[in-house]
């Protein structure tokens, strides 16, 4: 371990790449409950879809690591984990209400955001550490996070805030 003051970009890179992996794997746990516990066949078959390209991300991230020369492996965030706990707060207050699938949508938009901040920033980096390919597969996933992102803001404003209200 590299004494404080020589920490650098690459340093940056590797934290927030073990961050988002931790983040990944959580969401492939939370994503199949939000699923059981959604209402509308709709939400539940998004929650679906995007539990399988989840795997699809953490199989990029471990590209990446590999890309980079280190071992894939986490580190606690505990960003995400507040983030997914409230998520189970919403399953668990709001189970049977008409308000479950706004709230559960809401959840979801809170990680996918959270996603979305991260993916850009080490985009951004790898493509200054001179690691285009890890760049590409980054980029990749962002463009993921950010369609689900939008196919939940429709599925809000289509169908669950109109039953929530
Ligand atoms: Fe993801």
């Amino acid at each position: 371990m590299p004494a404080k003051t020589e920490k650098k970009l690459a340093d940056l890179f590797h934290d927030g790449l073990r961050d988002i992996y931790y983040a990944e794997r959580k969401l492939l746990k939370a994503l199949p409950k939000m699923a059981r516990g959604a209402e509308s066949p709709d939400l539940k078959a998004a929650f679906e879809k995007h539990r399988d390209e989840t795997e699809g991300h953490v199989d990029r991230l471990q590209q990446v690591f590999e890309i980079f020369g280190k071992r894939a492996q986490g580190k606690n965030c505990p960003a995400i984990d507040g983030i997914v706990e409230e998520g189970e707060e919403i399953l668990d207050e709001f189970k049977g209400s008409r308000a479950l699938d706004a709230g559960l949508i809401a959840a979801a938009q809170a990680a996918e955001h959270y996603e979305i901040t991260r993916y850009g920033t080490l985009k951004r980096w790898a493509r200054e550490l001179g690691m285009d390919d890890a760049a590409r597969l980054l980029d990749q996933t962002l463009g993921e996070e950010a369609k689900t992102d939008e196919a939940l803001s429709r599925l809000a404003e289509t169908a669950a805030n109109q039953k929530a209200a």
